[in-house]
Order: structure tokens, then sequence, then C-alpha cells
């Protein structure tokens, strides 16, 4: 049995300590916003958070989150948030989704909760990335689609709306 914190409720999945999270998060909690892509940490679709942190659930037992906080795409959702309102990543993953719909990113989809996981990081890190930032952080998530331009002009509109709601 693993216990660990999944979108701010405590879970107890009995599951093989060197199951990969991705499989954990999918076949057994049942929340398949993560996705499955090349598993073997190259492409990022699995992306979620451990303790805040971006990770490539595909590539972690789920022996290595025990007593640990996982968040998922689920996790960030408007209006499911499972983040406190004064969290830095809840108002990250607002700006983000915000920014996403209004700049029309998404194109078949696939990729795209890791890469909003991967930005919301970002952003809760660094509220106004440099083009180099945003190349660096969102490196290890690949889409198909070539959605690349549209996700970086989305990041930036992000960090503009984080500093004006801070000013
Ligand atoms: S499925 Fe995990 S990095 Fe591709
Ligand atoms: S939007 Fe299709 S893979 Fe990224």
């Amino acid at each position: 049995m693993i216990q660990f914190t999944l979108n701010g409720k405590r879970v107890r999945l009995d599951v093989p300590a060197d199951m990969p999270l991705l499989w954990a998060i999918r076949d057994h909690a049942n929340l398949t916003g993560t996705k499955f892509g090349c598993g073997i940490g190259q492409c990022g679709a699995c992306t979620v958070h451990l303790d805040g942190a971006p990770v490539r659930s595909c590539q972690l037992p789920v022996s290595a989150v025990a007593g640990k906080a996982i968040t998922t795409i689920e996790g960030v959702s408007a209006p499911s948030s499972a983040l406190p309102t004064k969290d830095r990543r809840a108002r990250a993953a607002k700006a983000v989704q915000s920014a996403w719909t209004r700049l029309d990113v998404v194109q078949c989809g696939y990729c795209q909760s890791g890469q909003i996981m991967s930005a919301v990081a970002l952003l809760a890190d660094n509220p106004s990335p440099s083009d180099a930032d945003i190349d660096t952080a969102m490196a290890g998530n690949v889409c198909r689609c070539a959605t690349y331009h549209r996700i970086r002009a989305a990041i930036h509109e992000a960090a503009r709306d984080l500093s004006s709601a801070k000013a």
C-alpha cells in the first residue's frame, strides 16, 4: 500500500512499489488528464508536480512519492483547483489557463496537460521569464503539432497577467 497526497487529498493505493506513478494515477486513481506519450522520459506528456516541481510520472516508481504531494492537471484546473487560492501555483495556473484559451494554443491537445504543468511550475517560480527561461523550462515537452510559438506567447501573456494582478 502506497500513501501520498494527490491533488490535496490523501490516497492509499494498493499497487506494486515499482509501478510507474503515471499508471497509478491513470489506472488506480482514475485521473486520466495526465497522458502517456513515449514512456521513456522524452516527451513530457506525463508531467505532474511532485512537491510543486515538475516531474515525468512515467519515470518515477510510485514508491518514490510515498508521503509526498502530487498535483496533476486536474488539481490545477479551475474551478476544481486543489491548490490554496494564495498559492503561487494557483495564481500561475489561472493565468496560464486564461492565456491558453485567449491565444487558442491547443491543437490536437495530446501534449497540453504536460505543457501546462511545466508552464505553471515555471511561472510559479519565475513570474516574468525571458524567452531563454521559457525555452529551458519547456525543452522537455514535445508537441507533435508544433504549437511551440503559441505556447511561448501564452506564457508571456500569462506573465503579463500575473504582473498586472500584482500591481
Ligand atoms: S510519457 Fe513520460 S516523458 Fe513521455
Ligand atoms: S497539441 Fe498536438 S501534440 Fe501538442
